[in-house]
């Protein structure tokens, strides 16, 4: 059981797959590497939750068996029609793999084909005979790459059902592809639309509506410089959707959906109340064992954020089921010996203005200028080759804080979503001082 952030059972996790709620519970999978903790031959892990605080995990659920997806299970989502689950994956096969790990692919070349499984309750999966192929390995140019083509995400209007395919037009731009069917599972090209606003190869596209305003959250590749660290980073636009024509016209500008850099490919669902909830990976450069971890494990996800469209600002509220988990607030006395650097999730609530700091247990906050900064060199994996410093866009003299504290992840919101900033940090220590705020746990054990 993990509780608040979904964390890799052991060995790796990357990418939301499959993330929905569907009878009575929510359901998320995610890329999983079952043997080390690094990327390898991808599988899809399973957890559920009844309350998107509280994770069951439920082991393996799609793993290679066919000559398609030999190689990986790679990213997807799920739909539940007619109460069956319908699950949706890019099938990778590789054609020659790396002498040294052989769940690697030579020279980063392979094949994908879209592919569709259904489960009649979301608990069995007929790896052996329930795979269905819905749209080959695609060689014309003009329409995707036989290469970078995947992470269906499918969702309805209107009674029909549309899927947004990742691609890239000859590795330059990114690039997605809509496809269009009546019953979810005969599936028909489109469109496809390639823009620079989509990096040199788009994963994980996700279109939804926030009201009448279709929103649409993309995985660019080298969208930034190298400097930067992670050359892939998760964003969010507005975008107009014709459902008749799948047309995709009218690009808004693109924001990138946190500011610490570490998280990436997202996958949104809808929850029991109809809120729209974003999770995302948090990638870690090196792997991590706390005193009661069994084995080391690396990636984990953020908290379910609640995406929300007001007068053309973007938002990204914790979601209300994790502040109910935060139930408990610690008096006077229990803050004299409160440890920043312990196992059990916390959370403050604090506001910043210029010349305040915090450090939570080696992990800096600070503002100057009306911005926002962090740092944490004194948490992080040395030598990582990554950034350690951090700002928040300005807009203000005094921001509104909310932060949540796990040992492998910090989760700045700051003005209740306004902007976030998540970061991975290593080995906090125990000191919580400067403005420090009110500090939250929760009563369960
Ligand atoms: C994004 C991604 C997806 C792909 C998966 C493979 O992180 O590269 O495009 O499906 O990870 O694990």
């Amino acid at each position: 059981m993990d509780t608040l952030h979904l964390k890799a059972p052991g060995s790796w996790l990357n990418d939301p797959n499959g993330f929905i709620y569907y009878k009575g519970q929510y359901h998320l999978f995610y890329q999983h590497f079952p043997f080390a903790t690094r990327w390898g031959t991808m599988h899809w892990g399973h957890a559920v939750s009844k309350d998107l605080v509280h994770w069951e995990h439920l082991g393996v659920a799609i793993f290679p068996t066919k000559h398609f997806d030999a190689n990986g299970i790679f990213s997807g989502s799920t739909f539940e029609l007619n109460g069956e689950m319908l699950i949706y994956y890019t099938g990778v096969r590789y054609y020659a793999f790396e002498r040294e790990n052989s769940h690697v692919s030579l020279n980063d070349v392979y094949e994908c084909t879209q592919v569709m499984m259904t489960s009649p309750d979301g608990m069995t999966f007929d790896n052996y005979d329930g795979k269905k192929i819905i749209l080959p390995v695609i060689y014309d140019d003009d329409v995707a790459y036989f290469n970078h083509t995947r992470d269906p995400k499918v969702w309805e209007e209107n009674g029909k059902y549309y899927m947004a395919l990742g691609s890239t037009y000859k590795m330059k731009k990114g690039r997605v592809i809509i496809l269009q069917s009546d019953d979810a599972k005969n599936w028909e090209i489109k469109t496809v639309l390639a823009d620079k606003k989509f990096g040199r190869i788009l994963e994980c596209p996700d279109i939804f509506k926030i009201g009448d305003q279709h929103v649409f959250l993309i995985s660019p590749m080298y969208i930034v410089p190298k400097s930067a660290g992670y050359t892939a980073q998760s964003m969010i636009g507005t975008v107009d959707f014709d459902p008749e024509t799948c047309r995709l016209s009218n690009l808004g500008e693109f924001e990138f959906i946190d500011h610490g850099m570490d998280l990436y490919a997202t996958q949104s669902c809808v929850d029991e109340e109809g809120r729209r909830v974003m999770v995302v990976w948090l990638r870690m450069p090196e792997e991590a064992k706390m005193p009661s971890d069994k084995k080391p494990w690396n990636g984990m996800m953020c908290v379910p954020r609640v995406i929300d469209y007001v007068d053309g600002c973007f938002y990204y509220r914790i979601h209300p089921n994790v502040l109910k988990y935060f139930d408990k607030k610690l008096s006077d006395e229990e803050m004299s010996s409160f440890k920043a650097g312990r196992e059990k999730p916390w959370f403050m609530e604090t506001k910043i203005t210029n010349g305040d700091s915090i450090d939570i247990g080696g992990y800096r906050i600070w503002m100057e200028n009306d911005t926002v900064h962090t740092n944490r060199d004194k948490v992080f994996v040395k030598g990582a080759k990554l950034p350690t410093s951090f700002s928040l866009p300005a807009y203000s003299s005094e921001y509104k804080l909310s932060i949540i504290v796990e040992p492998n992840i910090i989760e700045i919101y700051v003005d209740d979503g306004k902007y976030c900033l998540t970061n991975a940090v290593y080995n906090l220590q125990d000191q919580l001082t400067g403005k420090v705020g009110t500090v939250y746990e929760a009563s369960e054990e």
